[in-house]
């Protein structure tokens, strides 16, 4: 289970194709009547239309927006906002206008409504970055968030293919790093890789159409996206890097982040191998950082900071600069590492790709998936596929080679060879390797108030010899004599009288009488009746710690990982009522050795009994010439009902 923490950005988004007509009604909407129309020379149409739209809202319109939002511009519109009574932004452009828009509402509080020209996703996050003095300073403030968006792909058909390119991959950046981010949760993951499918898909068919408006829409949805997670989740690597790269050489900003995603994803690949599937899922592709590259080179797109400018012996600063101060990120960063990513990617090389054919892995494991949709019985059309789907991704996640699975297959057929009637080495790899206990966990212990259970264990035998209250079923044998007082009450402790409770524990030397082929009938195994007050006694020695048998493959596997065979001491019931579901559990001896490391994972706190020593003579009057132990439990037992109740919800 995930558990998740998920809040949007209130913002209103209109999105279509010549939605820009819309902009008086959306303005008005916002209860506005004197707009400041910012646009860019470049831009000049697409502002001459806004403006026009506006009608007699437009109050003044400025076209000077500037890169990295430099303070001076901001306080020259300033002047125009107060001289002009300005009341509401209405942005038309990409990052560096919606930049402007966002510096004067975050002065003046006023409303933004914004028209976006390009794919940076800026008019979705409540960030704001300024530059003063060569000094860049960025805040994070609801203020800044601009209150509505008006998508007009029409507005992106003449964005310039090589800008297309770059902005789009800065856009698949913010979803890449969305992905690992600390702060993401299944919502935001769906938008991600939604946004990098749609971007990886728009991209060349906007590099073979620059006018292709359906894929300039699915372009525009996956910018949407990608900035709407960018406003959600904190970034990682990829955006230090080109923050870092960006102030310190003054590059470009869509271009820089183009060179660099693949080799950021490549150095954080390692740590997110599950995400960088994802990724390459949404790409059809099999290796994400080199498929992302790829798709780069088919674009045309730069690939290389030497492109850019950069001087190779700067890498080295840049690399300190990245690193001096820590932030979130999936890989621990270290400055070689990072001074070895930038070489790569200023030297413009592929991402080295892990060579794993994941694509067709996929395909493989859904044709395996889908070779089940036929059989008759529902539960197998569950289980199976899900047990291919566990099997093939354990394969790949540990680049499982032929030999290591031949081993797995051998390991498999010498446990099926140990087995016969009186050994069971597939429950001792079940039970030691916990999952027993889990399936016990999962289907025994739904009611609380009642007695956990615990595995069966190979030694118990079906019928064994019944017994009065009293009896020793010991036999005699030598051991500390221990005297057990027993109840067995329903959950809200009324007796439950003519229970059957079968005991079995091992001998002084941790064996049962099943492992002592010299020994004369059952002994230390027994089947009792609970009286009318749900109670038994009988007599009986200490149970000790003993090794589950380890002359197999599961002892073998015991010792190559370091793991002793031992089981604390107990003792076992198995308890059956009319009426009520079957408690099979044990009872630990408070202060035995193994409770914190019992060989197959089966002691439950609330099954730690104290068992204290007594002196003098026992309750059935017989002496006893040193101590004996004194076991009193009462064991709550469950109604059909409570015990079935979790698996209706
Ligand atoms: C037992 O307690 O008898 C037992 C349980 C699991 C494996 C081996 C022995
Ligand atoms: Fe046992």
């Amino acid at each position: 289970m995930r558990s998740f923490v998920h809040a949007t950005n209130p913002n209103r988004v209109v999105f279509g194709y010549g939605t820009s007509a819309q902009v008086r009604e959306e303005v008005e909407r916002l209860g506005r009547t004197r707009a400041l129309v910012l646009g860019s020379p470049p831009l000049a149409a697409l502002g001459d239309r806004v403006h026009k739209a506006l009608e007699s809202l437009a109050a003044v319109r400025f076209d000077g927006a500037a890169m990295h939002t430099p303070v001076e511009v901001t306080e020259q519109v300033m002047e125009l906002v107060r001289e002009h009574s300005v009341d509401c932004v209405v942005a038309v452009g990409g990052g560096s206008t919606i930049g402007l828009a966002k510096a004067i509402a975050w002065r003046t509080g006023i409303d933004q409504v914004v028209l976006p020209t390009t794919y940076a996703g800026s008019e979705v996050t409540p960030v704001l970055g300024e530059t003063a003095q060569g000094t860049k300073t960025t805040r994070s403030d609801a203020a800044i968030l601009p209150e509505t968006v008006l998508y007009d792909v029409e507005f992106t058909l003449d964005l310039p293919v090589s800008m297309s390119v770059t902005s789009g991959i800065n856009a698949m950046a913010h979803a890449v790093e969305a992905l690992y981010s600390q702060q993401t949760n299944p919502v935001v993951d769906g938008w991600a890789l939604d946004s990098i499918r749609l971007m990886g898909r728009a991209l060349p068919a906007i590099v073979a159409d620059p006018a292709d408006v359906d894929a300039r829409a699915e372009a525009l949805h996956a910018a949407w996206l990608a900035g709407t997670c960018l406003g959600l989740v904190g970034m990682g690597l990829h955006h230090k890097l080109c923050h870092t790269l960006g102030g310190s050489f003054d590059l470009p900003h869509a271009e820089t982040h183009t060179v660099v995603l693949p080799h950021a994803m490549a150095y954080n690949a390692p740590a997110v191998p599950e995400v960088m599937r994802r990724i390459a899922d949404a790409l059809g592709t099999d290796d994400a950082p080199a498929g992302v590259h790829d798709l780069i080179t088919s674009l045309d797109g730069p690939t290389s900071l030497r492109e850019l400018g950069v001087a190779e012996q700067d890498l080295g600063t840049a690399a300190e600069l990245a690193t001096a101060k820590s932030y979130p990120n999936p890989r621990e960063l270290t400055t070689e590492g990072i001074a070895t990513l930038l070489h790569r990617a200023w030297a413009g090389e592929r991402p080295a790709s892990s060579g794993r054919p994941l694509a067709a892995l996929h395909r493989l494991t859904e044709q395996v998936v889908a070779s089940f949709d036929r059989a008759s019985s529902p539960r197998l059309r569950q289980l199976l596929p899900d047990l291919v789907r566990h099997l093939h991704r354990f394969v790949a996640d540990n680049d499982v080679t032929e030999d290591e699975w031949q081993y797995a297959i051998d390991f498999l057929t010498h446990t099926g060879r140990m087995c016969s009637d009186t050994r069971q080495e597939f429950v001792l790899l079940s039970d030691t390797l916990g999952v027993s206990s889990a399936v016990d966990l999962l289907t025994n212990s739904r009611t609380p108030e009642a007695t956990p259970s615990a595995v069966l264990g190979p030694f118990y035998v079906e019928g064994p010899p019944a017994a009065e209250h009293g009896t020793d079923i010991s036999q005699g044998l030598p051991g500390e004599p221990l005297w057990g007082d027993i109840k067995v009450t329903d959950t809200d402790g009324a007796a439950v009288p003519d229970a059957v409770v079968d005991v079995w524990q091992s001998n002084e030397d941790g064996y049962y009488d099943v492992q002592l082929p010299d020994l004369d009938g059952p002994v230390l195994r027994a089947r009792f009746r609970t009286d009318d007050r749900g109670r038994f006694t009988f007599r009986s020695i200490a149970p000790s710690e003993y090794p589950i048998p380890d002359d197999g493959p599961v002892g073998s596997m015991l010792d190559a990982v370091g793991r002793h065979p031992y089981r604390a001491p107990h003792i076992h019931f198995m308890i059956m009522a009319p009426g009520r579901p079957r408690l099979i559990t044990q009872l630990f001896v408070a202060g035995g050795a193994y409770l914190d490391s019992d060989a197959v994972f089966g002691v439950k706190d609330e099954l730690i009994v104290d068992m204290p020593r007594q002196h003098g003579a026992m309750p059935d009057g017989r002496a006893v010439s040193e101590s004996w132990r004194l076991l009193e439990f009462t064991f709550h037992i469950a109604a059909d009902d409570e015990q079935n109740h979790g698996e209706d919800e």
